[in-house]
C-alpha cells in the first residue's frame, strides 16, 4: 500500500485528505493519505525519516513551506526561485521538492475559461506573499507581458521585482490603474471569511478582463460577485486547490487524477454545507 500525507501545524483544517482519498477511491487504488501534525522542532526529523515511516511523500503546509527547504535533498528550479515548497516525494531514497501552487492556479484558469491564452497578457496581481510568488513564477514561464504587483507593504513588492525581473511593476494601493489589465488576481487574504474586505473598485477594468480570486472561503468572494455584476469573466479559488493537488498525487501514487465536477462539489460542500452546484 502506498502512503502519503500532509504535514503542518495546525493541520486539522486541511482538506487535502478529502481530495486525495477521493481520487484513491475513484481509481480503485490501494493507498492512503493522512494528516500529520508536525511542529517546527519535529520537521527535520520527520522529513529525514519519511521513507522509514513508509511514506512516498507529503504535502507541506503552514508554517513549514519555507523552512522545509533546508531539509530536502533536491529542490527543483521553481522551489529555488520561489523559496518555498508544498510537495515532497521520494526518488531513489532521496527527498525531492516542488511547488504546485502556480501550476494549480494556471490549470484552474484554463479549466474555467477553456482556450484562454495568458501569453502577452497584462496582469494586475494583488499581494506579494507566498502564493503570489508561486503564481508569478508560473505566469512568467507562460510568457505574460507584465505583472503589476500591488501590495500594502511596497517593499515586499519591490523584492519581487528583484527576484523576477523587468516584467514586475511594484506599486502600493490605491495607486492602481486597471484600464489595461487583462487579468486581475487577488492573492491577498482580504475577502476571506473573518478577514478585512477587499474594496478595490473594478469599474475601470476593460470588458474582456478576467477576475481571479485564490481565496476559496467563501467559495464566491465579494470580489467575484462584483466582477460578475459587471459581466466580467471570473475564476474562483477552490479549483486552484484541486488542480495543485494533481501533481503530488501523480508523483506518489503513479497515476494522473482528474479534477471533476463531483470532486469540486465534495470539497465545496465541506466548505459550505449550503453549496449547490
Ligand atoms: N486557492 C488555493 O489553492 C490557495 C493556495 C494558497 C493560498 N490561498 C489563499 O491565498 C491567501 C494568501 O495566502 P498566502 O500564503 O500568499 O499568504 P501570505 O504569504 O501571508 O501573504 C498574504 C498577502 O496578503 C496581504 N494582506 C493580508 N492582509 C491584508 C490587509 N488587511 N490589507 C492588505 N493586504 C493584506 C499581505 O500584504 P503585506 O505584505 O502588506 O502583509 C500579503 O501580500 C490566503 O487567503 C490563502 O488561504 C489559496
Amino acid at each position: 500500500m502506498i502512503k502519503a500525507c500532509v504535514i503542518g501545524s495546525p493541520i486539522a483544517h486541511s482538506r487535502s485528505p478529502l481530495i486525495h482519498n477521493y481520487w484513491l477511491k475513484k481509481l480503485g487504488m490501494n493507498g492512503s493519505y493522512d494528516r500529520v501534525l508536525v511542529e517546527p522542532e519535529e520537521l527535520k526529523n520527520f522529513l529525514a525519516h519519511l521513507e522509514a515511516k513508509g511514506y512516498a511523500g507529503c504535502n507541506v503546509t503552514l508554517p513549514h513551506k519555507e523552512t522545509a527547504l533546508q531539509y530536502i535533498d533536491i529542490v527543483d528550479e521553481s522551489v529555488r526561485t520561489i523559496g518555498a515548497l508544498n510537495t515532497v516525494y521520494l526518488k531513489n531514497s532521496k527527498t525531492h521538492a516542488t511547488s504546485t501552487d502556480g501550476e494549480g492556479f494556471l490549470q484552474n484558469l484554463l479549466a474555467t475559461i477553456p482556450g484562454f491564452d495568458v501569453s502577452e497578457k497584462h496582469i494586475v496581481l494583488l499581494g506579494a506573499g507566498g502564493s503570489a510568488k508561486a503564481i508569478i513564477e508560473r505566469l512568467l514561464r507562460a510568457n505574460v507581458a507584465s505583472i503589476t504587483v500591488a501590495n500594502r507593504t511596497l517593499d515586499r513588492a519591490k523584492v519581487l521585482k528583484q527576484t523576477f525581473g523587468a516584467k514586475i511593476i511594484p506599486i502600493q494601493p490605491p495607486a492602481l490603474n486597471l484600464k489595461y489589465c487583462d487579468i486581475l488576481i487577488n492573492t491577498t487574504s482580504q475577502g476571506m471569511t473573518g478577514q478585512s474586505p477587499l474594496t478595490i473598485e473594478l469599474s475601470e477594468l476593460p470588458a474582456h478582463a478576467v477576475v481571479a480570486d485564490i481565496v476559496y472561503v467563501p467559495l464566491k468572494t465579494e470580489l467575484l460577485q462584483r466582477a460578475e455584476a459587471l459581466n466580467l469573466r471570473t475564476v474562483p479559488g477552490l479549483g486552484m486547490l484541486l488542480h495543485q493537488a494533481v501533481r503530488g498525487f501523480e508523483l506518489w501514487f503513479g497515476a494522473k487524477p482528474i479534477v471533476t465536477p463531483e470532486l469540486y462539489d465534495l470539497i465545496a460542500h465541506d466548505i459550505d454545507p449550503d453549496f449547490k452546484s
